[in-house]
């Protein structure tokens, strides 16, 4: 291989042509049946009937819910099934000497693709991303994909999986002499340093000399540095190299300031480009301490992260950018600094959005290794595939700035010697899980290293040969350093899940080693419903092995109520805020999901435990975080104030820069409070009149904000609100619907059946309320209001246009909102 480096601190001009690699997404005009049959793979057969749609696509999400559905109430109580994709394509300027792939980014799951009949390959991880060749099977005209998914061995998945293709699928075109698929890793430092590793495949007949060309382009797209090294490909052996370059005052990323450049490789030869592949990449550099906890660019700083399962609400698992936008969007503004993509590898989108927004991420791989924690899910597939998967997920991910610790799995069973959870219900699953096993004597201590210490050591080290330079942890619900995991000394950072009273002992039980809250709280939670006494903390249930029922089937949303292995938002934050050594937490969780209706069973179906509920409205706990993680002003005071006179309520205040808050109850004070040090809250007990009750805000002395809220009339009108103006093309717009009295005040306790229709440039593709126990299907154009409010997803058409979207109510008066699509 003959090698020249030349640098260029000079702009240059980019020959674009059209042999230049092309990436192209292969979502639309796809057929699909939930049915199956051998036949199916077959180009000749008959699918005229099928139905026709676009990707990404859940079928899960438009079933019933059922108490018979093998997912079960823990999976979401949703229907699974097999099912096939069929798509016929021609490829237009089909040319013989060009490489043709199929990327898929997720196929939930045991997906086998064929094309012209040709089985191309199984995939069983449905949260992996990967790449098929077509070349060889590929015609110019008259080409069939067909893809068949089996989701049918349920349970496999302890919350909500989705069924189908529901991420994005890309028809990439090569010539011979291209960037291998995540053929780049980028490591840049803030004194401007990129290294850059990469790999050029060469599938033609003969060796090639090109030129490569490395340009770093900052965010305006400006050439800030350039390399250029000649090269000599050999057929069929990559040609890796690393290329260095300089840039000359780097911005760097941050969470205030997430500023991105990108790496562009062309491969050049006879004055043309071959292939063009751009990586996306940040200037950072962070670290863990185990005194100190997480330092960012030279500043410490608490990771302040929830943990969030991959549905969308009522979407489903299939994936919108415009949906993962709006949930980052909430938790961005409630202070959140990270996301813990648990238990699983994210879609891709929600990575480039944390790129973007200024998220930390723990990207995590699996939820289990060879030990089940449900009948039929990853174990069955894990000795033949965690290399496999490990590896894809650290290359395809591995650029993303905002990636700064890789986890190889949660609450996996080999940290112990002996726990099996083979014989459970996914619903004991999850409640025995987080029980916690007897620590035996390890066995086979006899100077070697336990065999799952060894297999901690060697997906460690699956990551770290392809990615030395983020730690690597596991969410371990064991906090003891006999844990397994621990043992194997490979860990870089000690990460474990609840346990708080454990915490204390970390820097005895680990010296010297960095600690994380992996994850934390599990409170409990529905919007709107309150449990009284405030003060009293219920647990559900009392202990795992207890039953816990209450008729409602709602949990308390005052920070009152937690499962039993559990703890308060309140509590929890108080001992990470307080113990420096604490790096930080990923409360479980950012929203609500489907599946996992701890403390319930069916007809609830998904979970109570978000700081935002299902359909993306915040519980007043978000107000608790917001006014500890943000500067922001904030004054929240719950809950609403419509009750039976003479009950007594519990009203309770979050509130940050104001030394005190009164409380008044139709003009009469209640008191005046303030925060003991450690407290995140104050609360008056107070005797419900109707009227209005008001908190006000002081500082030194001063009011200087507040808050009033007035007992709702009777339910009058819907008031229909756009969350954010105007969206793209085949965009969301999300919409809340409220029931409101005369005078425009939500009516908490109205629970109308609200119908909607479109006239216009688009459709309604999903609708909720966020109550975990509603039977109403998520594909509809009506919906109950839940506590006064719900939500209608409406998606533009591809192309610009207007859409009005209609309200009708029983016994109220309509409403009407014009939503806007421009590109
Ligand atoms: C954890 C587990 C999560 C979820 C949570 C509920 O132990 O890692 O996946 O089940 O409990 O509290």
């Amino acid at each position: 291989m003959k090698l020249k480096s030349i640098f260029l601190f000079v702009a240059l001009s980019f020959t674009v042509t059209a042999s230049a690699a092309d990436r192209k997404l292969f979502d639309n005009h796809w057929l699909f049946a939930l049915q199956d049959s051998v036949t199916m793979s077959s180009p000749n057969f008959n699918d005229n009937a099928w139905r026709r749609l676009s990707l990404p696509h859940d079928w899960s999400i438009e079933g019933d819910f059922q108490a018979t559905n093998p997912s079960g109430a823990t999976g979401g109580a949703l229907p699974g099934g097999i099912a096939w994709y069929r798509k016929h394509f021609d490829v237009p300027s089909y040319d013989r000497n060009k490489h043709y792939f199929i990327d898929f980014d997720g196929v939930y799951m045991n997906a086998s693709v064929y094309l012209n009949g040709h089985l191309l390959g199984t995939r069983p991880y449905g949260f992996i991303s990967y790449r098929y060749e077509l070349t060889p099977y590929l015609k110019a005209k008259d080409n069939v994909m067909a893809v068949r998914v089996d989701n049918s061995e349920q349970p496999n998945c302890r919350w909500y999986s989705g069924s189908g293709i529901y991420r994005h699928v890309y028809l990439v075109t090569t010539n011979a002499l291209h960037v291998a698929h995540w053929g780049t890793f980028v490591r840049a430092t803030t004194d401007g340093k990129v290294c850059a590793e990469i790999k050029i495949d060469n599938q033609g007949s003969r060796s090639e000399t090109v030129t490569v060309r490395n340009t770093v382009l900052n965010s305006a797209q400006k050439v800030v540095s350039t390399v250029l090294r000649k090269l000599t490909v050999n057929p069929n052996k990559p040609a890796v190299f690393e290329e260095n370059m300089l840039v000359d005052k780097t911005e760097l990323w941050s969470i205030e300031s997430p500023y991105r450049y990108v790496l562009r490789t062309e491969i050049v030869q006879g004055g043309g480009v071959l292939d063009r592949y751009d990586t996306p990449f940040g200037f950072r550099s962070f670290h863990f301490d185990a005194q100190t906890g997480f330092w960012l660019n030279g500043k410490n700083l608490k990771i302040n992260g929830v943990c969030n399962h991959h549905d969308l609400g009522c979407l489903g698992a299939a994936v919108h950018r415009d949906a993962i936008y709006r949930q980052l969007r909430l938790l961005k503004d409630m202070g959140c600094n990270a996301i813990r993509c648990s238990h699983n590898p994210p879609a891709p989108e929600l990575l480039e959005l944390c790129d973007s927004m200024g998220f930390i991420v723990m990207d995590e791989s699996f939820d289990m290794w060879h030990r089940k924690k449900t009948k039929y899910d990853y174990s069955h597939y894990f000795d033949q595939w965690f290399e496999r998967d490990l590896s894809d997920l650290v290359k395809r991910d591995r650029n993303h700035p905002s990636i700064m610790i890789w986890s190889i799995g949660n609450e996996v069973l080999e940290q112990w010697n002996s726990a099996d959870a083979d014989q459970l219900s996914p619903e004991e699953a999850n409640l025995i899980l987080n029980a916690g096993h007897a620590i035996t004597p390890n066995s086979t201590d006899d100077g070697k290293m336990n065999v799952n210490s060894q297999l901690t050591k060697r997906l460690v080290d699956i990551i770290k040969q392809l990615d030395p330079t983020r730690p690597v942890t596991a969410g371990c619900n064991e906090p003891s350093p006999e844990n397994l995991l621990f043992k194997s000394n490979a860990l870089d950072l000690i990460g474990y899940n609840y346990h708080i009273k454990n915490i204390k002992d970390v820097p005895k039980n680990f010296p010297g080693k960095p600690f994380i809250m992996t994850e934390s709280v599990s409170a409990l939670q529905t919007r709107g419903f309150y449990m009284m006494p405030s003060d009293s903390v219920y647990k559900a249930p009392e202990e795992w092995w207890l039953p816990y029922s209450n008729p409602t089937f709602m949990c308390s949303a005052y920070d009152n109520m937690h499962a039993s292995w559990s703890s308060t938002h309140e509590s929890t934050w108080n001992v990470v805020k307080n113990n420096h050594f604490v790096s930080g937490q990923f409360v479980w969780t950012g929203w609500d999901y489907l599946g996992e209706p701890t403390p319930y069973g069916f007809p609830a179906r998904s979970s109570y435990f978000g700081i935002i509920d299902l359909a993306g409205f915040p519980k007043d706990i978000y107000y608790m975080y917001q006014s500890e993680w943000t500067q922001k002003p904030v004054l929240h005071l719950f809950p609403h104030w419509n009750w039976l006179p003479g009950q007594q309520i519990d009203m309770w205040c979050y509130f940050n820069h104001a030394d005190a808050v009164e409380l008044f109850v139709n003009g009469k004070s209640q008191g005046l409070k303030q925060k003991e040090p450690n407290e995140f809250h104050v609360k008056w007990r107070v005797n419900y009149e109707p009227g209005s009750v008001k908190v006000v805000a002081y500082e030194h002395g001063k009011a200087v904000r507040e808050e009033e809220i007035h007992t709702a009339g009777a339910p009058d009108h819907i008031r229909l609100t756009v969350e954010h103006g105007i969206c793209k093309p085949g965009g969301l717009a999300f919409v809340e619907a409220e029931v409101v009295d005369k005078d425009g005040r939500r009516c908490p306790w109205a629970e109308h059946q609200l119908y909607f229709e479109t006239e216009g440039n688009g459709e309604i593709v999903g609708v909720d309320n966020g109550c975990q126990t509603s039977m109403e299907r998520f594909k509809d154009t009506k919906r109950k209001a839940f506590f006064g409010r719900c939500m209608v997803v409406v998606k533009m058409n591809t192309h610009e246009g207007k859409v009005q979207l209609k309200a009708r109510g029983i016994d109220l008066k309509s409403d009407t909102v014009l939503l806007e699509s421009k590109k």
